[in-house]
């Protein structure tokens, strides 16, 4: 374990189960229609690259850079779109692979935003689900792995500064490491 690691939550095995195990459903619920698979950039990119293996449809990829600013209202003119599909979805199923959903805040503004270009729906595949935290919208994942607490975590793509994306596990950074 990495010494910046307090405990791990999800080891490299439960991942690969859950990451399967979501493969299938979405192989299930999708087939004769493939979606576009979606990843936000940069968190998704390890979860990605296993989940588009564990699906077993045509699917087209594509990714999103997006930042979010404001707190109280999201709407899809609060997210600056750094970088943007280059797939026209009009009447595509999208799914959009997130690492965390936390307060939602910037898929609820990539979710308005992809709607309004007339997709013929919008899902989320997310790996973590933080259950608690406070959403600034009633948006829910469609599919996701795991639930996880009011902690901070790293790992499998997700970072704290950069670091961490690496790990083949998602474990609990230790406060000492964000709070110094
Ligand atoms: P949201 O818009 O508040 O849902 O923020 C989601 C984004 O914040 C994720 O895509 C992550 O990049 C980041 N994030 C939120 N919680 C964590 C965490 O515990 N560890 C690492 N990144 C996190």
């Amino acid at each position: 374990m990495h010494a910046d690691v307090e405990r791990i939550l999800f080891t490299e095995e439960q991942i690969k189960n859950a990451v399967k195990e979501l493969g299938k459903r979405i192989t299930e619920d999708y087939a004769g229609d493939p979606p576009i698979v979606v990843g936000i950039l940069k968190g998704s990119f390890i979860f990605m690259s296993d989940l588009m293996r564990e699906i077993d449809l045509n699917c087209d990829i594509d990714f999103m850079i997006a930042k979010s600013y404001g707190n109280a209202t999201v709407s899809s003119g609060a997210v600056n779109i750094v970088k943007d599909l280059d797939t026209d979805i009009t009447g595509r199923n999208v799914l959009i692979v997130e690492d965390i959903l936390d307060t939602a805040r910037t898929l609820t503004a990539v979710k308005d935003l992809l709607m309004d270009r007339s997709a013929k729906s919008v899902k989320i595949a997310a790996l973590l689900d933080k259950v608690t935290a406070q959403r600034v919208s009633d948006l829910t994942a469609d599919y996701k792995c795991f639930d996880v607490g009011n902690e901070f975590v790293v790992g499998y793509g997700l970072d704290f500064a950069e670091k961490y994306r690496g790990l083949k596990y998602i474990g609990v950074l230790k406060p000492e490491i964000y709070e110094r």
